[in-house]
């Protein structure tokens, strides 16, 4: 299982800039990505293509989408269907994530809609959970997480293919905050999301579901976050806005 190493952009760069930060993190791995590592890019949708143009050919180098909407097509305006992200190149995308939770609004229930939709169209998805600071210090963060997991995958077939699900822990408090959760509290959440995954998927599967680290994730504490047991990559916003910190927590 290849640790996935992801770049959430976010609502950051125009095509040329998001074009040359890919063209310059392309470069900076050409022939120094970890054979255990995959790299993953999550531009905004008015980028992807240009992303996609300057990963074609490199191996390890995927494409994913931030949001989508679950239905196949129709009148939903300002919305994006799987199929127009697998059709711009994404074999992932994310759900679930901290700002469209408590930014955007998005409940637990449709959170679970979507990753469901998302499988069956055909691709790979983060459900991102996460406590927020009042939650965990009034000792909730079990309680939210599994609620999170069990809303987020209550449509999720038991037989689904471990590789296509991947679940991504990033606690609210530490997204672009520059606090980042200690590696106690780190290996605490993810071995209790294991738990909850192999009492969901069996222990042959829920073992091979790949658990990401989020939240403020930097080159200098990266190295230390991907030594704990049972983190599997990392999703990485700020610092992954440039081509050279991002590499360099890819090769952490
Ligand atoms: P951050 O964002 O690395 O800037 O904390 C992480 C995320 O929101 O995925």
């Amino acid at each position: 299982m290849k640790k996935l190493m992801a770049a959430n952009w976010k609502m950051y760069k125009v095509r040329a800039e998001a074009s040359a930060t890919a063209a310059d993190l392309a470069a900076r791995l050409d022939g120094k990505l970890p054979e255990d590592r995959e790299v993953l890019v999550i531009p905004p949708f008015t980028a992807l293509w240009a992303v996609g143009e300057a990963f074609a050919g490199k191996p390890g180098l995927s494409l994913g989408g931030q949001d989508f909407y679950p239905a196949k097509e129709g009148a939903f305006t300002g919305e994006i269907a799987p199929a127009m992200l697998l059709d711009a190149g994404c074999r992932y995308v994310l759900t679930g994530h901290s700002e469209r939770r408590h930014v955007l609004g998005e409940d637990d229930a449709f959170v679970g809609q979507k990753t469901a939709f998302g499988l069956a169209a055909g691709l790979s998805v983060i459900l991102c959970v996460g406590e927020k600071v009042e939650e965990r210090k009034a000792g909730q963060v079990e309680a939210v997480v599994t609620r999170q997991l069990a809303a987020g995958l209550s449509e999720i077939p038991t037989d689904v293919l471990p590789e296509k699900l991947a679940i991504a822990y990033e606690p609210v408090w530490a997204i672009g905050t520059g606090l980042t959760a200690g590696p106690k509290e780190v290996e605490e959440a993810h071995a209790m999301i294991r738990a909850w995954l192999i009492g969901r998927f069996g222990p042959q599967n829920g073992a091979l579901v790949r658990i990401l680290y989020g939240g403020s994730v930097k080159p200098g504490n990266a190295g230390t976050l991907l030594g704990i047991d049972n983190v599997d990559g990392v999703l990485v916003g700020g610092a992954s806005l440039e081509a050279e910190s991002f590499s360099a927590i890819v090769t952490a």
